[in-house]
């Protein structure tokens, strides 16, 4: 079974009460819930972690060698200045899909630049939830071609 981890940053913790226009109004735990249904359908295993601290994400993309076939990640505002997880997703050479909630290149100029997606396969933004479910379909073509 090809196993997923699935890694948010910071405030995301707060999904459902922080932002919600841009957001939405689902919680974090829904939002793993409805992606751990679309993921039983590909058949694939998920894992997921949060944190608001840019060291407990890079530690947590350097112990995902061996262990997971695809990544995906919304590093939150880490997407916007850290080269750390840019180097950590280098260093571990796992495919990884960036996903954010909002698009990001309709909102502040500081956000239309990310340090991630040059190293991802791709990115999905925009749609919400859906950017997830949209990621997960991602991951289980890119784990079938490995
Ligand atoms: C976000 C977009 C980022 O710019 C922002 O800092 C976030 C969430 C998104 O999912 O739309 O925290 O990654």
């Amino acid at each position: 079974m090809k196993r997923i981890l699935i890694l948010n940053g910071p405030n995301l913790n707060l999904l459902g009460e922080r932002e919600t226009s841009f957001y939405g109004n689902l919680r974090l735990e829904e939002i793993n819930e409805m992606i751990k249904i679309e993921a039983e359908k590909y058949g694939l295993e998920v894992d997921f972690f949060q944190s608001n601290y840019e060291g407990a994400l890079v530690e947590a993309i350097q112990k995902a060698k061996g262990k997971y076939d695809v990544i995906i990640i919304n590093p939150a505002a880490y997407t916007h200045t850290s080269i750390a997880i840019r180097d950590a997703i280098l260093a571990v050479n796992i495919p990884t899909i960036e996903v954010h909630l909002s698009n990001i290149y309709k909102r502040e100029p500081f956000r239309h630049h990310s340090y991630i997606s040059d190293v991802a396969i791709g990115q999905i933004c925009g749609f919400g939830v859906q950017s997830y479910l949209l990621a997960i379909k991602a991951a289980a073509a890119i784990s079938q071609q490995k």
